[in-house]
């Protein structure tokens, strides 16, 4: 990968000479979906596939971006002299730009500029955070070439504020801290609402970790997943009427039972149902884990599943085709939608000597129901950024 990074910012930027290279991985949630913002926990991991940096500091105040990705939007500049705003102009420089942003918020201001180059292997919208690896990339840079004293997890706080605040889209902490803190082999299990987290080792004997690319994305991702916040928030205000509770993370399957009347909506009552069982259902299934009971752990994705696809309603009829696909080939443990949903990706984990026919099956049976190609990945959990 230097060699690429080497000569395309050689073409870009003229030579690539004192260029410096830099890696933000891609993460996968194992479960724990939407249960970030309610104060829940989560079980992410990262992946070996990300976003690369190569980077050269200039002497003035100009930063310049350019993705190898998107070779037609260009170079794009901005110049530290001025207020830096979220532009159309910006495009999709507006997530590294929203760190640079994000770090000068925080008293972190650059005094010169940089000419920096992105490659990244991580299929756009598929729920595999592209968007935190390079915010997360961005950060690394920053705190590399200017010598910022900011941890791994201040790293995914300030990549988080930025994407709330530079882009408008009202994520948790969940992608950013996978990305920023994630361990060879380990997945990460984080309470959000404390953020004190544990690497759990992923030993997994004879199975691996699938990643089912559905190729969909449908409309209006963001508005429906701030619904989604408003309407959790809202169930928490009734019952906190009832309970003496800050988030939902913070019920037992019990208490919510005998509590969920006081929700008044029924719609705010599911996804109230969902944000809880499901933070219990990945306290429950990292135990699973840590026993080296995996048939339940898979269980308990699949039950994940189902509370997301009709509790949450963040599935789309895409998925749901692969994921009903996926449970009935063998040797497959468990199959789940990933990520923020209505499209993007599942996770699946399947026997090693049964990858190539789950392979071929769904993704045969995906396209004779959808018309649809999905793409298959078979993944490594890998480590957080690092400079190459
Ligand atoms: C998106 C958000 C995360 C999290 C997931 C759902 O990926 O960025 O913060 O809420 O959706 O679990």
């Amino acid at each position: 990968m230097r060699e690429v990074l080497e000569q395309e910012f050689s073409k870009v930027y003229g030579s690539s000479e004192g260029v410096r290279y830099f890696f933000a991985p891609g993460r996968v949630n194992l479960i724990g979906e939407h249960t970030d913002y309610n104060g829940g926990h989560v079980f992410p991991c990262a992946l070996t596939i990300g976003t690369y940096a190569a980077v050269r500091e200039r002497k003035d105040k100009k930063v310049n971006f350019y993705s190898v990705n998107l070779p037609d939007s260009g170079v794009i500049g901005i110049d530290l002299t001025e207020e830096l705003k979220p532009t159309k102009a910006l495009r999709w420089a507006a997530y590294p730009a929203g760190v640079i942003w994000a770090f000068a918020q925080k008293g972190m201001k650059l005094d010169h500029g940089f000419d920096i180059l992105f490659n990244g292997n991580i299929p756009n919208s598929s729920g595999l955070s592209s968007s935190a690896s390079i915010e997360v990339v961005t950060g690394f840079v920053l705190k590399s070439l200017y010598g910022f004293d900011v941890s791994g997890v201040d790293l995914a706080l300030i990549g988080q504020y930025s994407e709330n605040n530079f882009n408008g889209m009202n994520c948790g902490i969940m992608d950013q801290f996978a990305v920023s803190m994630g361990k060879k082999d380990c997945a990460i299990f984080l309470d959000c609402a404390t953020l004190s987290f544990e690497y759990a080792s992923v030993k997994l004997p004879d199975a691996k970790i699938v990643i089912t690319n559905s190729k969909v994305k449908h409309h209006l991702v963001d508005s429906a997943y701030n619904d989604r916040r408003n309407e959790s928030e809202e169930a928490l205000k009734d019952l906190q009427k009832v309970c003496n509770i800050k988030t939902l993370g913070d019920l037992s399957n019990e208490e919510f039972d005998k509590n969920a009347d006081a929700i008044k909506s029924p719609v705010c009552r599911k996804r109230a149902k969902h944000a809880v069982y499901e933070n219990n259902r990945t306290i429950e299934a990292v135990k699973a884990l840590a026993d080296g009971d995996i048939k339940h752990f898979g269980e308990l994705m699949n039950q994940s599943h189902i509370s997301l696809r009709d509790d949450y309603e963040v599935s789309c009829e895409e998925i749901d085709v692969l994921v009903d696909s996926a449970w009935k080939q063998p040797g497959v443990l468990g199959s789940r939608i990933t990520g923020g949903g209505f499209g993007g990706c599942t996770v699946s984990i399947v026997k090693n000597d049964c990858i190539d026919a789950f392979i071929e099956n769904v993704g045969r049976e995906y396209t004779e129901k959808t018309g649809e190609t999905a793409e298959f990945y078979v993944v490594e959990i890998g480590d957080g950024p690092y400079e190459l």
